[in-house]
């Protein structure tokens, strides 16, 4: 019944990203940051959301990126990126996704992931395994970061710190390590889980951009931890994701260990 109506919300989420599209009046305000924006599909995906599980769980506690929490005494708490990959959905650009994650007692526990513009949906459970529309899928088997594919996202806002987001990239770039960058958190740990990249880090992330993407990952065979290898807890904005394989490898480069020239 649970996952069952995380698919059901998940799709429905999905079917409002479809609906506005490329709709040249779509109304898009911005948040704090530059280039933070919210539109209003964001709104309606997760007006639908939020209807499909209220209607099988009406005391389930939500965290959703739009209407921040909706506290309930509950075990079970749903966190909602109602589109991930904002900048890239209002550019038309079909990189996006509906991101959505279940806690119980505090440990993830179902996520699920859905691109329907290019008909990907990721599923994980804790301990059952990930799948790509219904087949499971694999991390890489990479052993070295100098021959992986990696990828990474930047914060709206630059952050000016030591190891931060562009002196990271640059140690990559300078050793020719191709860091792709597709503007969805959600989907670059889906497309770990997958296989199609070895590694993803970023600097700033949310719960909600995390939730589902990160038990993705672990479900696949990977290994998901902050920039000092401790257990990964979406609350937190560092987040390394890898297939494990080049894991302690890909903490040094972030932590500057390694020589860079
Ligand atoms: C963003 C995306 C992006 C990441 C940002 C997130 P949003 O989420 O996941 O890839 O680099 O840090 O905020 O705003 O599109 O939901
Ligand atoms: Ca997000
Ligand atoms: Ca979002």
């Amino acid at each position: 019944m649970l996952q069952e109506t995380l698919i059901k919300a998940t799709r429905a989420g999905a079917a409002v990203l479809q609906q506005f599209f490329n709709n040249k009046d779509l109304a898009i305000s911005n948040k704090e940051g530059v280039n933070n924006l919210v539109t209003e599909a964001d709104h309606a995906s997760e007006k639908v959301i939020f209807e499909v599980i209220r209607e099988a769980f009406p005391d389930h506690y939500i965290l959703s990126e739009e209407s921040g929490e909706i506290i309930q005494d509950s075990t079970y708490k749903w966190i909602i990126d109602p589109i991930d990959g904002t900048v890239n959905f209002a550019n038309g650009i079909p990189i996006c996704c509906v991101s959505i994650g279940i806690e119980k007692d505090g440990k993830m526990i179902h996520g699920a992931v859905y691109n329907p513009f290019i008909g990907e949906f990721f599923l994980a459970e804790k301990g059952k395994g990930a799948t790509l529309n219904g087949d499971p899928i694999w991390v890489s088997e990479k052993s070295d970061v100098a021959s992986s594919c990696l990828v990474t996202g930047f914060p709206y806002t630059y952050l000016d710190m030591p190891n931060g987001p562009l002196e990271c990239f640059e140690r990559f770039i300078r050793k020719g390590i191709p860091v792709r960058r597709l503007g969805s958190a959600a989907i670059d740990l889906c497309w770990v889980a997958a296989g199609r990249f070895d590694g993803f880090y970023e600097h700033k992330l949310q719960a909600w951009d995390s939730a589902a993407g990160f038990l993705m990952v672990e479900e696949a065979g990977g290994k998901v931890t902050d920039f000092k290898g401790n257990y990964y807890s979406p609350y937190q904005p560092h987040l390394l994701a890898t297939n494990g394989k080049i894991h302690d490898e890909m903490l040094q480069w972030l932590s500057g260990e390694l020589p860079v020239k």
